[in-house]
């Protein structure tokens, strides 16, 4: 086995159409996309990998039907106040990163305490993406670099993103099929590794990740050079 990536990013898709093909709402899609993304992010951090960053709603993803809405916050809700134990046990640092206007304010809240009670995690740090995309984080950074009145090195560009201070990713994983980047990471993605998987995101296992670590290992990551 080569090397180990870093930073992991995982688009995490395909809750609804696995669910769809099991005749179930799509709302159990979720949920068993929840029990999925705990699993897999402490089987990521079990391994070595330092940061797993996740993708659990975009902006665009709020147009969805309120109903479709309205189940995945109570599972951020959840997320949040049910699972902050285990992060700690394990030593693993909450960061939440997305567009404070766009969700329910008592999402952010819980997010924040929850930021606030795995401060002290050593051991990695799991950034979760909910309401967040990359095109308005550039903006938003964009501006901030305006209103500084000077112009900026890519070090302090980069520190005015949401994930500032966290390496870029490595590897970037995206399940369910499609191969794009639905506006996730785009500053950060630059020489990331791409891997697709056509699995939903609920049947996508640990083992699937290790398969996606392995191709990962045998990369030749030149940027740019020979
Ligand atoms: C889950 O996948 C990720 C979210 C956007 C919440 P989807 O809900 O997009 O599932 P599919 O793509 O419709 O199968
Ligand atoms: C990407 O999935 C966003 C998340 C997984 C959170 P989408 O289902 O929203 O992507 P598109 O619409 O197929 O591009
Ligand atoms: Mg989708």
């Amino acid at each position: 086995m080569g090397e180990l990536p870093r930073h992991i990013a995982v688009i995490m898709d395909g809750n609804g159409r696995w669910a769809k093909k099991r005749l179930l709402p799509r709302n159990a899609g979720h949920r068993e996309g929840l029990k999925r993304m705990i699993s897999l992010s402490e089987h990521a951090f079990g391994r070595g990998i330092e940061y797993v960053t996740l993708f659990a709603l975009s902006t665009e993803n709020l147009a969805r039907p309120q109903e479709e809405l309205g189940a995945l916050f109570a599972l951020f809700r959840k997320y949040f106040t049910e699972n902050l134990e285990r992060l700690k046990a394990k030593g693993i640092r909450l960061k939440v990163i997305g567009d404070e206007r766009l969700l329910p304010g008592d999402i952010w809240a819980l997010a924040r305490s929850g930021e606030e009670e795995t401060a002290g995690g050593k051991s990695g740090m799991l950034v979760l993406a909910i309401g967040y995309g990359g095109r308005q984080d550039i903006l938003a950074a964009v501006n901030a670099a305006v209103r500084g009145g000077k112009e900026v090195t890519g070090e302090e560009f980069s520190a005015l993103l949401s994930t500032g201070g966290i390496p870029f990713p490595d590897l970037l994983i995206r399940t369910g099929k499609e191969k794009r980047l639905s506006n996730f990471l785009l500053y950060e993605c630059a020489y990331t590794e791409l891997y697709f998987s056509d699995k939903m995101f609920p049947a996508f296992t640990n083992a699937d990740l290790d398969r996606a670590l392995e191709s990962y290992a045998k990369r030749d990551r030149r940027y740019g050079k020979i």
